[in-house]
């Protein structure tokens, strides 16, 4: 069985979902339900005996070491973090303590355990943890696409925090030979995805008659890729990665905030017309620029198709469709994480 962190999240929760839909292997589930962490998006595995759920924090040592010892996974994927960099601006103390503290608590569990496998199990173990591409800082119009010989020069608290769990990753493979995979991703859009981060806010907020809140310009470029294929590309490390090694994973899809808004936009307009004739994008309304907002990201996956023979299946029209469809169908879900702790954020965040 395998061992994953952050499981009902976004990408992890994506990934828990489609690992079982392709393989009868086990997952452990270990996820701390913070605000992010969602049990709605396991529903479908609720009586399924492959799956057992955990609540708990990477940082509990010993959970982690017991649960290892217990189940004896043959790999651990690392997924918990705090993900969210207009929260880290605001409130940088959990993405030190889940990020780097908490890998820094996981690593030392799995390198115990890790420790005492012997032989074939041993051979096989892997730990993978995964990581942005934020991590390289920002680029500018004409520099070439972040590739995993980038200098790690991170801009926010979130990605500083991510940049020290990545070093902390590479120092156990170095020191004590723990067999690891670091992917580094970049922005990923698609189900199940919270609505505090910039595709779902719109499509939500569309629907809702509220304004669509564009950071600055709406000029800054994000390199967008479907969660299922970066949930590919991570199986596909784990099977066959080279130890220690570091894969960038991206969606060859580089698009500025204000033309993904509009497309949102268009394709609502034409799945779910506004009652009064208007255009969704007439609600487009630009805000006060996030502090230190990184101008442009984008990704040379080259390594990982080279090498591993990895692509995206989506284009970001095929992508952004399947997207905007699964939140129209999933009223429910979005119901459950609109609530409470999402509705005090949303007013701290954009006021009034
Ligand atoms: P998310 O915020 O949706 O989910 C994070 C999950 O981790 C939640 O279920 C939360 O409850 C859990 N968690 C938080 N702290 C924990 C702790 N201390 N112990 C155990 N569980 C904890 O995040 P996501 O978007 O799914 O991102 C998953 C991973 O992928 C993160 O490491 C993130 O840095 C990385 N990543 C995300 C993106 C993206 O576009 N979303 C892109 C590249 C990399
Ligand atoms: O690049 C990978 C990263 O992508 C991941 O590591 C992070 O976990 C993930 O949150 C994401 O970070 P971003 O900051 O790029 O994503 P977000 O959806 O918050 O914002 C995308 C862009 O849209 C960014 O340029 C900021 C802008 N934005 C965002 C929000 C929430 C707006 O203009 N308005 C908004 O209301």
């Amino acid at each position: 069985m395998i061992l994953v962190t952050g499981g009902a999240g976004f990408i992890g929760g994506n990934f828990v979902l489609d690992w079982l839909a392709q393989h009868d292997e086990p997952v452990i589930n270990l996820d701390k339900l913070t605000y992010a962490g969602n049990l709605d998006t396991l529903a479908s595995l609720k009586d399924d005996p492959r799956h057992l759920f955990v609540r708990g924090d990477i940082g509990d040592r010993e959970l982690i070491a017991r649960l290892l010892a217990e189940h004896r996974p043959r790999a651990v994927i690392n997924f918990a973090a705090e993900s969210h960099v207009d929260r880290s601006i605001s409130g940088p103390g959990e993405f030190i303590q889940t990020n780097v503290v908490g890998t820094f608590n996981l690593l030392e569990a799995v390198r115990g355990y890790w420790k005492e496998l012997e032989g074939e199990a041993k051979q096989a173990f892997r730990f993978l943890h995964v990581s942005t591409d934020e991590v390289y800082g920002t680029l500018s119009a004409d520099d070439a696409p972040f590739a995993e010989t980038n200098a790690y020069e991170p801009n926010s608290p979130y990605s500083a925090s991510k940049a020290a769990s990545d070093h902390l990753v590479r120092a156990w493979h170095h020191t004590y030979g723990l067999p690891v995979l670091t992917t580094n991703c970049s922005n990923n859009y698609g189900p199940y995805h919270f609505p505090e981060k910039l595709i779902p806010l719109v499509i939500l907020n569309a629907q809702a008659g509220k304004p669509l809140p564009i950071y600055g310009d709406g000029q800054q470029v994000r390199d967008w890729l479907y969660v299922k294929d970066h949930c590919a590309a991570i199986r596909r490390v784990l099977e066959a990665g080279r130890l220690g090694e570091t894969y960038n994973v991206g969606g060859w899809n580089e698009k500025p905030n204000l033309e993904v808004v509009h497309t949102i936009c268009a394709m609502l307009d034409e799945l779910r017309p506004r009652a009064d004739g208007e255009h969704y994008a007439s609600q487009i309304t630009f805000v006060q620029d996030r502090p230190g907002h990184d101008r442009r990201y984008a990704i040379d996956a080259t390594k990982l198709s080279r090498e591993l023979g990895w692509k995206p299946a989506e284009t970001f029209d095929t992508g952004i469709r399947k997207t905007v469809a699964w939140y129209l169908d999933n009223q429910d879900w979005i119901d459950n994480v609109t609530s409470g702790a999402y509705r005090d954020w949303v007013a701290t965040q954009y006021g009034a």
